[in-house]
């Protein structure tokens, strides 16, 4: 039990990393948390205009959550690897560093989904780039997929993620709650739809 407890502490401090702050800084975007919605994920990284800031931001904080849970279960095995993927993922909601303030989960959620199960991740990914070109909202995407997510685990069969995957999508969605606000209300920004 110690070994889990120790392989928690580390990936969650390795999911604290607040990749999409980190890479403002560095790209010279300035303060990530003065721009749009605040908040430190590579959907507001987006809104600064840097496409590639978002891109770079969504796939380190992805990256985190699945390197964390696949080294946990190549060195441990698959109660490690759940462990270490959902403390990678508090760790972006809740960062030690940056004063708990953390993300909301979409992107790390479905790193960590890709190295538990690639075969769910895959569903979610797919789930996320639907919801996202008919609505243009990133927020409904992340809620969709983050939702479906335990589902594709239970229809596939991959029972012993299920757990995970709940907790991880309640945690989502608390995260989200003023967004899932602005949808109701209809005041949620939009992302433009692209010019062809
Ligand atoms: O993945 C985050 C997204 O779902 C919402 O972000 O910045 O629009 O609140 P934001």
């Amino acid at each position: 039990l110690w070994l889990l407890g120790l392989v928690g502490l580390a990936a969650y401090a390795l999911g604290s990393i607040p990749f999409g702050v980190v890479i403002a800084r560095v790209m010279g975007l300035g303060d990530l948390r003065a721009v749009g919605s605040g908040n430190i994920g590579a959907t507001n990284v987006m809104r600064t205009g840097n496409k590639a800031a978002g891109v770079a931001t969504f796939a380190l904080d992805a990256a985190k959550g699945a390197i964390a849970a696949l080294l946990a279960g190549w060195l441990i095995g698959p109660d490690a690897a759940q462990t270490a993927a959902l403390a990678a993922f508090i760790g972006h909601l809740y960062p030690v560093y940056i004063g708990f303030k953390g993300g909301k989960g979409v992107a790390t959620f479905i790193g960590i989904t890709l190295a538990l199960v690639w075969p769910v991740g895959l569903a979610t990914c797919a789930t996320w780039v639907v919801t996202f070109k008919a609505s243009r909202y990133s927020s409904l995407a992340g809620l969709t997929a983050c939702g479906m997510s335990s589902i594709y685990a239970g229809v596939m069969g991959y029972l012993p993620v299920v757990v995970v995957l709940v907790v991880a999508k309640l945690l989502v969605f608390y995260k989200h709650r003023e967004n899932i606000k602005r949808l109701w209300n209809r005041t949620e920004p939009r992302f433009k739809k692209k010019a062809r």
